[in-house]
């Protein structure tokens, strides 16, 4: 009898925006070198690091900026046309896996999206393989295992374990429920930030607190504000739309969001005003090491080139603006699903 091999990652995979591959494996080669490596093509929306064998999978709050999800992958193995249950099956055999669900994912391309049909069918074939086997188990607490089958291909699949975690979405792209009474679709941008970036979003977003919205206009981030209890001030020329004008929790003020400024500080400051990057960071972080806003979420608008040095050019610069300050602070700034030319940033200032 052979005993079943570990589950050890022979790598990890990430998924990212299309267009996007150089700076995931940029965020992959910060934490792995040069075993980071682009075995796939420009456009794959997914980039692969080669693991040492002792590395821990990266954590949700990891300095990932670029990476949407990422899944330590036991092998990758090539598919015929006919019959692809068989070869995964049997390349799993050498593990004798248990976990509780099956993932079967794919890229998030026009050529991804088009497996979509073929991932729902496939599913129960592969539960039901992997009931027979005896590796799917019923979830009864504790550590829920996943089984992740990603298709960069019809006839090309990697395979991974690993341990579901909040915050975790098929594919990595969040399903989120536009809210009709929202003016504009931007509002899901920040509905993302508040799920993805903020850990006890109950306790640092609530009622009886106020927030600033900078470039305002026509309102789906103050929604978003507005909808979690805040009065808010926004900020913009332009005017607010729908359920947001009028609204008895804004107060709309046709100022410009580089120089207005709150009469008392407030809880939190937004900002999603179309401007060069190192413009709106300096901003931010004169509001912060002043002691205007607590918390804050905003946009980096990125340049075709060079994503990557812009993005530590903004951050090193509020850093720095903080350090001198002398504030305790954390930022983390992701490149979320809604996000196109842009990521986000959450930073929070104070010792909790
Ligand atoms: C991308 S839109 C904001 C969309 C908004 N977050 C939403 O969810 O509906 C950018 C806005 O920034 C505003 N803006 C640009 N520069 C500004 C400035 N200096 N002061 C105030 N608003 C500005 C523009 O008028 C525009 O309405």
């Amino acid at each position: 009898m052979t005993s079943a091999k570990p589950l050890q990652p022979a790598g990890f995979l990430a998924y990212c925006r299309p267009g996007f591959e150089p700076e995931c494996l940029a965020d992959l080669q910060a934490r792995y070198g040069k075993r980071g490596q682009q075995d796939t093509g420009a456009g794959w929306a997914f980039v692969s690091a080669v693991a040492r064998g002792d590395e821990d999978e990266p954590s949700f709050s990891s300095s990932f900026i670029f990476v949407r999800q990422s899944v330590p992958v036991l092998g990758r193995v090539s598919l015929p046309e006919r019959d692809r249950l068989t070869p995964i099956i049997g390349f799993l055999r050498a593990f004798s896996p248990e976990f509780h669900e099956v993932w079967i994912e794919y890229p998030d391309t026009n050529d991804g999206k088009a497996l979509s049909g073929f991932a729902k069918k496939f599913q129960p074939y592969v539960e039901k393989a992997a009931g027979k086997e005896g590796w799917l188990k019923e979830y009864t607490g504790g550590p829920k295992l996943r089984l992740h089958l990603f298709f960069a291909s019809q006839n090309d699949v990697f395979i991974g374990i690993r341990r579901a975690r909040d915050n975790d979405w098929l594919c990595g792209i969040p399903r989120l429920r536009f809210p009709s009474e929202a003016p504009s679709r931007s509002t899901l941008k920040l509905l993302e930030a508040f799920i993805m970036l903020i850990d006890e979003p109950e306790r640092r977003l609530k009622s009886g607190m106020t927030g600033v919205d900078l470039g305002a206009a026509p309102g789906g981030w103050t929604y978003q504000l507005v909808h979690h209890g805040l009065k808010v001030f926004a900020i913009d020329n332009g005017p607010m739309k729908g359920s947001m004008d009028g609204h008895p929790q804004v107060k709309h003020l046709k100022e410009d969001g580089f120089r207005w400024k709150p009469k008392h500080a407030v809880d939190w400051l937004v900002c999603d005003m179309v401007e060069q990057p190192v413009r709106i960071a300096s901003l931010i972080a004169q509001w912060l090491a002043s002691g205007m806003a607590r918390q804050t979420v905003f946009n980096l608008k990125l340049p075709m080139k060079k994503r990557h040095a812009e993005v530590e050019r903004c951050l090193t610069l509020i850093r720095d603006a903080l350090d001198d300050a002398g504030l305790r602070y954390r930022i983390r700034a992701r490149h979320l699903y809604h996000d196109r030319e842009e990521i986000t940033c959450y930073i929070r200032v104070g010792k909790d």
